[in-house]
């Protein structure tokens, strides 16, 4: 037997588990967090400045006992694998835009890809701050995610090599979308053929010449630096880019909950900044683009626009279903004056 045929290995393995023991109480009693955050972005871009702020206001109010690694670019994980990566436990948060949830089971939250749905981030936030976004955060759960709060980019504008003002213009475009049935359908609408593609392929596929355009807010088309593969930008501000913050529910329950209040409100504050951000941010890329010699930059007239409108109102007959008809009614609800 083991531990009559050998004392001395008995004795080893015992100060082996003695040891790890002492580490993981003391581990334990430090109470020491490791929170990943992974985004595909920019680090200057809403999303990237929210999460920076995020770290450094865990790191200031829990002594650097809680620690944010933010991983930005796609460095850790891109469209295609960040929510697998999440549920899996590999990272603790993310903050995909609201489009890429609906590839993951949760069709509702394609209605903010519906086109023309939005006029000003004002309207966005009576549904994201209200009970719409309440609900729709509490949705998140079914999908093994915790949701904890919304974030804004802006609104999309087209890129191309030439304006894309009218219904002709769109005519044959390849544009890329992200993976969103919603998204693949306004751009069939207006003519264009949808490509999907994640965040991180878009500037390869652009330079390729795989995509002829795509629909970004300023902020991501100039930090991605597309300007230089696109030579002309059109103010269409057709739709919404924004977020949802999620974090692993296991993680968030292992948590004590004084830290679970402290993430929260840093993450509160965090959002306010960053929703301050958004629109400030995407501001300063247009009178950079502005300055650019290598980007033309046009605007619709009231006309152009209200022809591409009533182009893609297909789609909200197409998706009432999937995105649920009352949920739709609620929006518009909250939408109207
Ligand atoms: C996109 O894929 O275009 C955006 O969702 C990227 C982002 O996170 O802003």
């Amino acid at each position: 037997m083991f531990h009559r045929s050998n004392p001395a290995l008995l004795w080893l393995l015992a100060a082996v588990l003695a040891l790890a023991l002492a580490i993981s109480v003391s581990h334990a009693d430090s109470g020491t967090v490791l929170l990943r955050f992974s985004h595909v972005v920019a680090q200057d871009t809403p999303k990237g400045m929210m999460a920076s702020h995020f770290k450094e206001l865990v790191a200031q109010r829990s002594g650097g006992r809680i620690r944010v690694e933010v991983y930005c670019d796609s460095q850790l994980y891109g469209d295609d694998d960040e929510m697998e990566a999440l549920r899996l436990g590999a990272v603790e948060m993310l903050a995909p835009s609201l489009s890429k949830f609906g590839n993951y089971g949760l069709p509702e939250f394609e209605v903010f890809d519906l086109p023309f749905l939005f006029d000003n981030l004002a309207q966005v936030r009576r549904v994201t701050q209200g009970p719409v976004g309440q609900q729709l955060l509490q949705r998140l759960g079914r999908q093994q995610m915790l949701g904890l709060g919304f974030l804004d980019n802006g609104f999309k504008q087209m890129s191309a090599h030439k304006p894309l003002r009218t219904l002709a213009d769109f005519q044959g475009q390849r544009l890329r979308v992200q993976a969103s049935r919603v998204l693949a359908a306004q751009m069939r609408a207006l003519g264009a053929q949808p490509v999907v593609l994640p965040f991180g392929e878009t500037l390869q596929a652009l330079a390729s010449g795989v995509v002829d355009g795509a629909e970004n807010p300023l902020s991501n088309f100039l930090t991605q630096k597309l300007a230089p593969l696109q030579s002309d930008v059109t103010l269409t501000g057709h739709g919404y880019l924004g977020y949802a913050v999620v974090i692993n529910p296991r993680f968030w329950a292992s948590l004590k909950s004084a830290d679970r209040a402290l993430l929260n409100s840093a993450l509160a504050e965090a959002l306010a900044l960053g929703n301050q951000l958004s629109a400030q941010m995407n501001e300063q890329a247009l009178t950079q683009l502005q300055r650019s010699p290598n980007v033309r930059i046009h605007h619709l007239t009231a006309e152009q626009r209200a022809a591409l409108k009533q182009a893609a109102q297909p789609v909200y007959e197409g998706f009432a279903r999937s995105i649920g008809a009352s949920l739709l009614k609620d929006v518009q609800q909250a939408i109207a004056p």
